[in-house]
C-alpha cells in the first residue's frame, strides 16, 4: 500500500511537467508567427510573404535536423536567433533578434531583460525543433 502515494506522486509530476513544456511550446509559436512567419512561412517552408520582396532566399526551418545530419542543431539555432554571439556573419538579411527582445522589455538592459530575451530565444528553438520533418 506505500506504494500508491509514489505511484501517484510520479503522476503528478510527469502531469506538470508536460504542462510547462506545453506552455513552452505555445509561447514559442506565438513568437514564431509575430516574428518569423512573414518570412519563413507559417509551416517555416521559407515561403513567407516578405519572401517576394527579397533578394535572397529564406531558408526552410522544416529541415534543420535533416541538414544537419539528423540532429537538430540546438545551439547554432539560439545563436543565430539571438545573433549576439558572432557565430555567424549576419548583417543579412534576417533581423537580429536579441537586440530587438532586449528592446521590447520595458527595462532594457537589466537582468530582467536578460532573462526575457533567453527565455524568448529558447522558446522559439524549442518550437523549431518541434516542426522538424
Ligand atoms: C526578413 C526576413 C526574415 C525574418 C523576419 C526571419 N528570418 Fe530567419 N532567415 C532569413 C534569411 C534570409 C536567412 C538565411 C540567411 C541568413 O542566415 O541571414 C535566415 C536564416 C535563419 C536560420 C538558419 C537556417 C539555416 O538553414 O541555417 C534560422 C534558424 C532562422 N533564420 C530562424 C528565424 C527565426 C526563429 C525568426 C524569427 C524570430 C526568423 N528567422 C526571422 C530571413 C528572415
Amino acid at each position: 500500500m506505500k506504494v500508491v502515494p509514489f505511484a501517484l506522486a510520479a503522476v503528478a509530476a510527469s502531469t506538470f511537467a508536460s504542462v510547462a513544456v506545453a506552455d513552452d511550446a505555445d509561447v514559442g509559436e506565438k513568437a514564431y508567427t509575430q516574428f518569423c512567419a512573414t518570412c519563413h512561412g507559417v509551416s517555416g517552408a521559407g515561403d513567407g510573404p516578405m519572401t517576394q520582396m527579397m533578394t535572397t532566399g529564406v531558408p526552410d526551418l522544416t529541415g534543420l535536423t535533416d541538414r544537419n545530419d539528423g540532429a537538430f542543431p540546438m545551439l547554432q539555432v539560439i545563436h543565430i536567433i539571438d545573433g549576439r554571439s558572432g557565430m555567424r556573419a549576419h548583417g543579412g538579411p534576417m533581423p537580429i533578434y536579441g537586440a530587438l527582445f532586449d528592446a521590447e522589455f520595458e527595462d532594457s538592459n537589466t537582468y530582467g531583460s536578460v532573462l526575457y530575451t533567453r527565455g524568448k530565444v529558447l522558446s522559439l528553438a524549442y518550437y523549431l525543433e518541434s516542426i522538424q520533418n
